[in-house]
């Protein structure tokens, strides 16, 4: 190691091969003042080499040194000491403030600025506000994380002084590195050399920088550049801005004018290609959908021979299990008007007798009723197409529901108007 490192120091110049001469000893710079030592740069074989280097040179008490290698070197943070990174907290943070600040921004502008009733719901929820909520805290948590990192990189750095030293080009290839630079406390040029060649460096280079001013501030053409770039940038924005501000009575520019313009015809739009000058043709006149014949009247509409059955008819298969879900939907359709028993006085017509109306759902269960006397038929129809005031069914309760209710209002008018003689022994009529 000693010869080696002796043999650098002797072509060195040679090593620089950019022309500059750096001198023997950094300290003493022989180029005028115009270099100022920056660090040291050593070299290693082998990344087992790279580590162990690296817990020496910490054990050493140094702070402001780096390890460079073409690959991820795992374990190297542990020998340099690197401490966790602190950015799990900071996005911590980022997140909190989207929660909180997208929590807010609903409840301002929701409860706050403009409170408008939609359907009676509360202004402002938390069950309504976390889809926001949820989409402001990834958004501060992913911009926290993405800015804290280039931050806590310190980017972007374009450029470092090692760039300076032509062996340092092997860092991208199969060079491992470890640089120490003189701003550290601990740095003393021959110690510090020692330290690295005693650590097992193959190879150990001072690196200079270029002391004079003007080598350290930003060209002014670069200025310029930026200042250019800048302005081009915002050009667009300037069309845009000055389309969406102004009027013309030039029609719009379309960029691929077959894609706005399509030959085809909408529907509910003029066609002139047919004799009645429709896009929308309709259904066909004597087709019917596979499986939607519906020819069972009985069935489909409650009726045989035109008349009204009173059987129920033998598509639908009775048992318990057709009560119980008639029950359930009678509850659901029919209770908000005529009541869970039937009588006709359900959650509406109680509302509408709190305003001082006066407006009930028929009694469906009464022995007078016109619902106990009317035929299985015209009842499915009732439900089916609706009476009068009451609307139709048919498009919500599919047709096997529409006859589960039935049978559970059958059981209603059967349950309130039962006489003594038909109850088991022990039951008593009310
Ligand atoms: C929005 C309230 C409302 C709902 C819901 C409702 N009905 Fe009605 N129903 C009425 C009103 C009101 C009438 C009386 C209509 C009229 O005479 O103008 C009526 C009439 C009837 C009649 C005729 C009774 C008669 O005396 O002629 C039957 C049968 C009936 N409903 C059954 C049902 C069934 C079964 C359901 C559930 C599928 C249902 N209704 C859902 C309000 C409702």
């Amino acid at each position: 190691m000693e010869a080696e490192t002796q043999a650098h120091d002797d072509d060195k110049p040679a090593a620089h091969g950019n022309g500059d001469d750096h001198g023997d000893a950094g300290e003493t710079s022989t180029d005028g003042g115009d270099t100022e030592l920056h660090g040291l740069l050593a070299e290693f074989e082998t990344p087992g080499a790279l580590i162990a280097a690296a817990r020496k040179v910490k054990n050493a008490g140094y702070t402001e040194f780096d390890c460079y290698s073409p690959f991820p070197v795992h374990g190297i943070d542990d020998a340099m000491g690197i401490k966790r990174t602190k950015l799990p907290l900071v996005v911590f943070g980022g997140g909190l403030t989207g929660l909180c600040g997208g929590l807010l921004l609903q409840w301002w502008m929701n409860a706050h600025n403009w409170p408008w009733n939609v359907s009676g719901k509360p202004t402002w929820s938390i069950p309504a506000n976390i889809p926001i909520a949820y989409e402001t805290t990834i958004l501060l948590s992913v911009l926290t994380t993405f800015f804290g990192m280039w931050a806590a990189n310190k980017l972007p750095q374009v450029w470092h002084p090692f760039f300076r030293l032509d062996r340092f080009a092997k860092v991208t290839d199969d060079g491992l590195f470890i640089g120490i630079e003189a701003s550290d406390q601990r740095f003393e040029l021959e110690q510090t050399k020692q330290l690295l060649v005693a650590a097992g460096a193959t190879h150990v280079e001072e690196c200079h920088t270029d002391a004079r001013p003007e080598a350290r501030t930003v060209p002014k053409a670069i200025y310029g550049v930026m200042i250019v770039l800048t302005v081009v940038a915002l050009i667009p924005f300037a069309l845009a801005f000055k389309a969406r501000a102004s009027k013309s009575s030039d029609p719009h520019w379309h960029v691929f004018s077959d894609m706005d313009f399509q030959p085809k015809a909408k529907s509910d739009q003029p066609f002139g290609e047919f004799a009645d000058g429709r896009a929308n043709r309709g259904e066909i006149v004597g087709t019917i959908a596979r499986g939607n014949l519906r020819a069972d009247d009985a069935y489909y509409r409650g009726l045989r021979d035109g008349q009204w059955i009173t059987e129920l008819p033998a598509a639908f298969k009775v048992d318990v299990d057709k009560l119980n879900r008639g029950q359930e939907r009678y509850n659901i359709y029919c209770a908000p008007c005529h009541g869970f028993d039937g009588g006709g006085h359900g959650i509406v017509p109680e509302r509408v007798a709190l305003r001082g109306g006066a407006w009930e759902a028929r009694n469906l269960v009464s022995s007078d009723s016109v619902a106990i006397k009317m035929p299985n038929g015209q009842l499915f129809n009732t439900i089916s197409n609706g009476y009068n005031t009451m609307m139709g069914y048919a498009a919500q309760v599919p047709v096997d529901d529409r006859w589960a209710i039935l049978l559970y209002v059958r059981a209603l008018q059967r349950g309130q108007n039962a006489t003594q003689a038909e109850l088991p022994a022990g039951a008593q009529v009310r």
